[in-house]
């Protein structure tokens, strides 16, 4: 079972019929995403085996406040390698991204589309528009607003849409025939199946056209002692994390988990490459889900997500076979991480 992209649950997303609205400077576009329903994706993952669940079921409003931490933990090296790539090679970037359009994909990365804009305003070229994607229309709207009032003159768009689905901008002047960038920041294509990747990839190349461009940051492969102890720091944010998913099945569903009967795991998997996050049952119990009755064998495991680590010519790869071509690419000293700015090919 695909636990990361259900297409099959979604319907195209269009602007037909779509009012835009202009509040606080930020011209806003709502497709009503369809976004799914907690309960009934979590019994049926719970019902299949082995046991899965999509990993955007972590991050409810607790679970976001914890990756924010997890992102400031001293072994989770890949937010400030990020920023640290994009501050240090922002004039050249900013080459590739002036005057256009810069389409972020889920919106509010505020210090990395922040060190972009900066760099470009610092090269003394003129800012491009920003769009913002995101399926939270609170959260999208609030961020736009952020950035429209830190950078005056700076025109935004929002546009509340699931972009995880295929989707294009709206017929607008200020988006009209100008160069499109997508911007997707974070590592956050690791969480993809490799195959899932390529679709969404294809996706991106379809949103911005032959010769748009994607800025895009991808974590390296590495010791597996150093993505270990990412992936399970000391403090024991990364747990609370995973565990958190058990805590906001109790509250929104009613279910009668017991915390200290399930711990984290977390393990690098060298064959293919990728950390294996999992939820693991230190007994054999039922938990009451509803009206459900899940059991768990002692060790049976939940897997909550996959982080796939690439290298530079496996991420190329990738992305050559969505449709794009690697146009440059920059790492840290340590090479720990990757920032690429990739080109969507002609067809
Ligand atoms: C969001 N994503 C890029 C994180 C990662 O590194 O794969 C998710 C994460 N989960 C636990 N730690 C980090």
């Amino acid at each position: 079972m695909s636990v990361m992209l259900d297409s099959a649950l979604h319907t195209a997303q269009s602007y037909s019929g779509t009012q835009s609205g202009e509040v606080g400077g930020v011209q806003s576009f709502d497709l009503h995403p369809v976004e799914e329903d907690f309960r009934e994706t979590v019994l049926t993952c719970l019902q299949h085996q082995p046991k899965a669940v999509p990993a955007k079921c972590l991050y409810d409003k607790r679970g976001a406040e914890l990756f924010v931490q997890i992102t400031q933990q001293s072994e989770y090296y890949p937010t400030r390698t990020e920023l640290k790539i994009l501050a240090e090679h922002g004039a050249e970037i900013a080459t590739h991204l002036a005057d256009g359009v810069l389409v972020e994909y889920g919106s509010g990365s505020s210090k990395k589309i922040g060190t972009l804009l900066d760099a470009i305003t610092n090269t003394q070229r003129s800012l491009p528009t920003y769009v913002g994607l995101d399926i939270s229309q609170q959260h999208l709207v609030e961020s736009c607003e952020a950035l429209a009032s830190q950078y005056p003159g700076l025109a935004t768009v929002a546009i509340c849409a699931d972009y995880t689905q295929p989707l294009s901008l709206p017929e607008i002047e200020t988006l009209r025939g100008k160069n499109k960038t997508a911007f997707f920041p974070g590592s956050t294509i690791g969480n993809l199946q490799p195959d899932e990747a390529v679709a969404f990839l294809n996706n991106v190349a379809q949103l911005v056209g032959p010769g748009g461009g994607l800025l895009i940051g991808v974590d390296l492969k590495k010791d597996k002692a150093v993505l270990e102890a990412a992936y399970d720091d000391a403090a024991g944010v990364s747990a609370d994390f995973a565990l958190n998913l058990l805590h906001r099945i109790n509250g929104e569903l009613g279910a009668d988990f017991d915390l200290e009967q399930f711990c984290y795991r977390a393990f690098y998997n060298e064959a293919v490459g990728r950390i294996e996050m999992y939820i693991e049952s230190l007994i054999e119990q039922t938990v009451t889900v509803g009206d459900a009755i899940i059991s768990f064998q002692a060790g049976e495991r939940l897997l909550t997500e996959h982080s796939y680590k690439y290298s530079p010519d496996e991420f190329g790869a990738l992305a050559d076979r969505a449709g794009f071509g690697m146009a440059n690419c920059w790492i840290d000293d340590q090479e720990l991480f990757l920032v690429a700015y990739l080109v969507a090919c002609d067809k």
